[in-house]
C-alpha cells in the first residue's frame, strides 16, 4: 500500500493515512487502500482495537482530494462518494473498537472518516469542519448524516452551511469528540483507552457496539427488543460464566471470547 500504513502490536492495530504532502487528503487510491485495510482488519482475530490517525504533526485528514475532484464528472463524483461510503461503513461496523486519534486538521472527508469511528480523541491542535459548501459541493462521505446524528441537526446545519472551522475544545463542547489531550500525548492516550477496553470482555464489547449501531436506525421498541435478545445471547458465552464467577470468587476474570 502506498498511502496507508498498518501496524499491529498487542491486539491494537494502528492505521496511518500517509500522504503528509497533501495533508493526508483522501484520493481514490487512498480510499481503495483503506477499504482493503478495513476488509483485512475486520477478519483478524488478533486485533481487538483499531486506532486511525494521520501522518505528520499538522493534519489528520484535510478532506477529499480537491485536485482529483476539480475535473471530475457528476458520475465520477458519485462513484467517489459511494467508494467512501462503503469504506467508512466497513470502519463503522467492524467488530473491533475503533478510535480516531485526531492529530490536526479533520476537515470535510477527514471529519467524516473520524465520525465513522466509535470514539474520537483530539489533540489540542485539532481543527474540525465541513468546508464543502464553500467549494460548491455538499459533504459527500457521510457528513450530512453522521454529523447531525452526533451533534444534533441544528448544530450540524450551522457547521455545514457556514463552513466554520471549530477547534478541539469546541468540538468537545458540542460532543463531536470524546476527549482532548496535548498533542504529544495523543497516541499514548488512545493506547491507554484501548488497553482499558481490552481488559473487558471483547466479545461483549463487540456485541454492545453492534447493538448500539443497529439501534440508531431503529425505533426504541425494536431497539430494546434487540438488546434483550443480544443480552440473552451473551449468557451463552464463556466470558459471562467466567466474569460472574470471578466476581463472586473475588478474583480477576480471565475473559477470552472474541
Ligand atoms: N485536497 C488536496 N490537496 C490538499 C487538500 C485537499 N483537501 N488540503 C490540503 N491540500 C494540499 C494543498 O493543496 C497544499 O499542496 P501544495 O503544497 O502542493 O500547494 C498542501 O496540501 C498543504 O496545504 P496548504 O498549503 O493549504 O496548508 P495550510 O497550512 O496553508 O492550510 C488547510 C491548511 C486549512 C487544511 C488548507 O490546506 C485547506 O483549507 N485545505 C482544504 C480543506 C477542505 O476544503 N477540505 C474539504 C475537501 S472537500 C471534501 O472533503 C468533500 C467530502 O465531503 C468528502
Amino acid at each position: 500500500m502506498n498511502n496507508v500504513i498498518l501496524e499491529v502490536a498487542e491486539q491494537i492495530a494502528t492505521v496511518t493515512i500517509n500522504r503528509p504532502k497533501s495533508l493526508n487528503a483522501l484520493n481514490t487510491e487512498t480510499l481503495t487502500e483503506l477499504n482493503a485495510c478495513f476488509t483485512e482488519l475486520e477478519k483478524r482475530k488478533d486485533v481487538r482495537v483499531v486506532i486511525l490517525t494521520g501522518a505528520g504533526a499538522k493534519s489528520f485528514v484535510a478532506g477529499a482530494d480537491i485536485s482529483e475532484m476539480v475535473n471530475a464528472t457528476p458520475a465520477e463524483g458519485r462513484a467517489m462518494s459511494l467508494l467512501a461510503l462503503e469504506t467508512f461503513n466497513k470502519l463503522e461496523n467492524m467488530p473491533q473498537v475503533t478510535i480516531a486519534a485526531v492529530n490536526g486538521y479533520a476537515l470535510g472527508g477527514g471529519c467524516e472518516i473520524c465520525m465513522s469511528c466509535d470514539i474520537r480523541v483530539a489533540a489540542e491542535n485539532a481543527v474540525f469542519g465541513q468546508p464543502e459548501c464553500g467549494l460548491g459541493i455538499i459533504p459527500g462521505f457521510g457528513g450530512t448524516q453522521r454529523l447531525a446524528r452526533l451533534i444534533g441537526k441544528g448544530r450540524a446545519k450551522e457547521l455545514i452551511f457556514t463552513c466554520d472551522k471549530i477547534d478541539a475544545q469546541e468540538a468537545y463542547r458540542v460532543g463531536l469528540v470524546n476527549k482532548v489531550v496535548p498533542a504529544e500525548e495523543l497516541m499514548d492516550a488512545c493506547r491507554k483507552m484501548a488497553a482499558k477496553i481490552l481488559s473487558k470482555g471483547s466479545y461483549a464489547v463487540s456485541m454492545a457496539k453492534s447493538v448500539i449501531n443497529a439501534g440508531m436506525d431503529m425505533d426504541l421498541t425494536n431497539g430494546l427488543k434487540m438488546e434483550a435478545d443480544a443480552f440473552g445471547f451473551t449468557f451463552s458465552t464463556h466470558d459471562k460464566k467466567e466474569g460472574m464467577t470471578a466476581f463472586l470468587e473475588k478474583r480477576s476474570a480471565d475473559l477470552t471470547d472474541f
